[in-house]
């Protein structure tokens, strides 16, 4: 069995010092859990998105650390190699640095190794607290999903000069806080590229282009079980919703038709059961 992905190896992954590129996908339950672990990821993020993935919201601020910490069990029971990140949902670090300390546990006893959040500057006293209670912490900056009603919809951020001066300074606010790497989410390539060389951390990119020190998609989106239109950085590896329709709709066929089950899909008994149970129609019973 290989080792496990600590923090440390993560937090020592730069490509400017030779390091692969980091892979990160997230999952929401066990099964899924498996398939991205047996598949070499090397980070696997219980994102927010189990919201718009498998919960059925529109978006990510109605999900709890209830919902959370249910998940991040369920990936944990899956017992993987990869880095586990539970992601801290909205509201549960915007409050009292106690309770935000104690939200971050919450996804630590469910299993997590690490946790993530969103936002720059406002959000230093939250990962300062988290990282005083020894759990690491990952950043998330540009596109928040969290931050959707201020953002007025899901926008690509840090287009203009000074918004991209803004990110870069967060970004290197975060790292000295302690963060041990930062998502970039839905940023030009040349901004995510300038944040990756400012910092020592590795950032891990997910719609900001070929720079950055590691990848991240969500494992519906790549899969193609979403039924969403995807957003212009998905890459779609497989259409597994159609295979998994027309894997459904052959059962259907086959239950209606009376061609399943069969003979052989069908238990038997040797012992008399009594006239009961006779097949009908059969004269020697
Ligand atoms: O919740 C999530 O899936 C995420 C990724 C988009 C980084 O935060």
């Amino acid at each position: 069995m290989s080792t496990p992905v600590t923090v440390v190896d993560v937090r020592a992954a730069k490509r400017s010092k030779g390091a692969a590129p980091l892979v990160m996908v997230t999952a929401y339950d066990t099964p899924s859990a498996r398939i991205v672990d047996a598949a070499g990821v090397d980070i696997l993020l219980v994102g927010d998105s189990v919201a718009n993935n498998v919960l059925g919201y529109e978006d990510t601020i109605s999900v709890t650390i209830d919902d959370m910490a249910h998940h991040v069990a369920a990936v944990a029971r899956a017992r993987p190699r990869c880095l586990v990140v539970g992601d801290m949902p909205w509201m549960s670090y915007h409050v009292s640095r106690e309770e935000t300390v104690r939200n971050a546990a919450r996804l630590v006893r469910a299993g997590a190794q690490c946790i993530k959040l969103e936002g720059g500057r406002a959000r230093l006293g939250a990962i300062e607290a988290i990282i005083g209670a020894e759990i690491p912490v990952m950043g998330h900056l540009g596109l928040t999903p969290q931050s959707v009603l201020a953002m007025g919809g899901y926008r690509v951020q840090a287009k203009s000069a000074d918004a991209a001066q803004s990110l870069l300074d967060a970004a290197k606010a975060l790292e000295a806080a302690g963060c041990f790497a930062i998502v970039l989410e839905g940023v030009p390539d040349s901004v995510a590229r300038t944040v990756t060389d400012a910092l020592d951390v590795p950032t891990i990119g997910i719609g900001a282009g070929p720079h950055t020190d590691g990848q991240v998609l969500v494992f519906h989106d790549l899969l193609g079980l979403g039924d969403a239109k995807p957003a212009k950085f998905v890459r779609r590896y497989a259409d597994l919703r159609s295979v998994a329709a027309e894997a459904i709709a052959a059962f259907a066929s086959d239950v209606r038709s009376g061609d399943y089950p069969s003979d052989e899909e069908s238990y038997h008994t040797t012992a008399d059961l009594g006239r009961a149970f006779d097949p009908p129609g059969d004269a020697t019973a």
